[in-house]
C-alpha cells in the first residue's frame, strides 16, 4: 500500500469505530474516534487499562483543539502557538462532544497536536479528534517502533509505520484547569520553557507524586516497567552493583550507564551486559524504551540503571527511570 492509501485505510477504520496504531514524535499511539464511546471502550479493553485513566485527545491544529475545550484560555493559545505541533498536552475543561469514556468520566480533557507527518495526515484525513494512549498494554513500556506495537498488541491491529519515534518518551502533560498551572507529567517540553511563556507554574517531582495520582490517574509510580526487574543506582554506588552482580552471577543482568562511564571488572563478568546510553538527554530518551525492550527480548532478568544527574535537562528521563524501578530498591 502507498502511504496515501494507508492513511485513507486508517481513517476508514477509525470511522468504523475500530482501532489503529500510529506514530507520533513521542511514542506510538493506539487511536480511536474520540466522539465514539464504543470505540473508546475498545482501547481500554486492548490495553487492559483501568477505566479510571483518561486518554489524550489528538487534534490536527490549535483551532480544532479549541472546539473540544469548553474554555480556551490565553495561556493555552500562547502555548499552542509556540509548542504545537509538539510534545505538550494541555488539560482543559472538556467540551461535551468528547465522550466521557475518553476522559474516564473527568470533566477535563488532555489535548495535544502531535509533531509527526503520519499522525497529522491521519488527523486531517479522519477530520476529527483521535483519542490515543500509548500503544502498549497497561503498565508496560511505551512503544517507539511499529514492531514494539505488534509485540504488544498482536498481528490484527492496523499500524501506520513511521519508523522509530524521534522523541522517545511521552509528552509533557500540563494542567491548565487548576489556578496555578501545573505539570502532571514531565516530558520533552520543560517546565522552564513553559514558565518563560506563561509565568509561574507548579513543577512535578520526578517519579510521580502519589497526591497527584488522583489528579492524573496515569501517574501512579509503577509505570513504564520492563519485564526484567529494574533497579537504579547512583554513580557512587557502582561498587555495590558490582558485588550484586558477582553474587547473582547465574542471573542474566544488564547494567545501563550514562555515556562512557563504566567498569572493566563489571564488563568482564559472565552473564553481565554493559550498555552505554548517550550522554545527551534527548538522545538518551530516544533510545531508552527500545533498549529496555531489547533487554527483555534477550532474556535479561535484572537491569541496573545508572541515574543521570538531577539536572533540569534530565528531569523527564529521571521521572521514567524512577517509575521503571519503583518497588525494586
Ligand atoms: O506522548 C504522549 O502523550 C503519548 C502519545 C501517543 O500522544 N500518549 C500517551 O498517552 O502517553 P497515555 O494514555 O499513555 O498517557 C496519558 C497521560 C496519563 O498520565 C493521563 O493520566 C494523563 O495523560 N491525562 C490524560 N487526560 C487527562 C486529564 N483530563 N486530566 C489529567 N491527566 C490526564
Ligand atoms: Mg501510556
Amino acid at each position: 500500500m502507498s502511504e496515501k492509501s494507508e492513511i485513507l485505510h486508517a481513517a476508514e477504520i477509525l470511522r468504523h469505530g475500530e482501532l489503529v496504531a500510529f506514530p507520533t514524535e513521542t511514542v506510538y499511539g493506539l487511536g480511536a474516534d474520540a466522539t465514539n464511546a464504543a470505540a473508546i471502550r475498545k482501547i481500554f479493553a486492548a490495553k487492559g487499562r483501568p477505566a479510571t485513566n483518561p486518554l489524550i485527545v489528538h487534534v490536527a491544529e490549535a483551532s480544532i483543539a479549541r472546539r473540544y475545550a469548553a474554555v480556551w484560555p490565553d495561556a493555552a493559545q500562547r502555548l499552542a502557538e509556540r509548542f504545537w505541533p509538539g510534545p505538550l498536552t494541555l488539560v482543559l475543561p472538556k467540551h461535551p462532544s468528547i465522550v466521557r469514556e475518553a476522559t474516564a468520566g473527568l470533566d477535563t480533557v488532555g489535548l495535544r497536536c502531535p509533531d509527526h507527518p503520519l499522525a497529522l495526515a491521519l488527523l486531517r484525513q479522519f477530520d476529527g479528534p483521535i483519542a490515543a494512549p500509548s500503544a502498549n498494554r497497561s503498565t508496560r513500556v511505551s512503544p517507539t517502533t511499529a514492531q514494539h506495537v505488534r509485540d504488544e498488541m498482536g498481528p490484527d491491529l492496523f499500524i501506520l509505520d513511521g519508523g522509530p519515534c524521534p522523541v522517545g518518551i511521552e509528552s509533557t502533560v500540563l494542567d491548565l484547569v487548576s489556578e496555578r498551572p501545573r505539570i502532571l507529567r514531565p516530558g520533552a517540553i520543560s517546565a522552564q520553557q513553559i514558565a518563560e511563556l506563561i509565568g509561574d507554574i507548579e513543577e512535578s517531582s520526578a517519579g510521580g507524586d502519589p497526591s497527584r495520582a488522583a489528579m492524573s490517574p496515569g501517574q501512579q509510580p509503577l509505570h513504564y516497567a520492563p519485564r526484567a526487574k529494574a533497579y537504579r543506582f547512583d554513580p557512587s554506588d557502582l561498587p555495590a552493583v558490582l558485588r550484586w552482580c558477582e553474587l547473582h552471577s547465574g542471573e542474566p543482568t544488564a547494567v545501563i550507564f550514562v555515556g562512557t562511564s563504566d567498569n572493566a571488572t563489571l564488563a568482564g563478568l559472565p552473564n553481565v551486559r554493559v550498555i552505554r546510553l548517550p550522554q545527551d538527554p534527548a538522545e538518551y530518551a530516544r533510545r531508552l524504551y527500545a533498549t529496555l525492550r531489547e533487554l527483555d527480548a534477550r532474556g535479561i532478568r535484572a537491569i541496573w540503571i545508572e541515574m543521570p544527574p538531577a539536572l533540569p535537562q534530565w528531569h523527564a528521563v529521571r521521572d521514567r527511570l524512577l517509575r521503571a524501578t519503583a518497588g525494586n530498591h
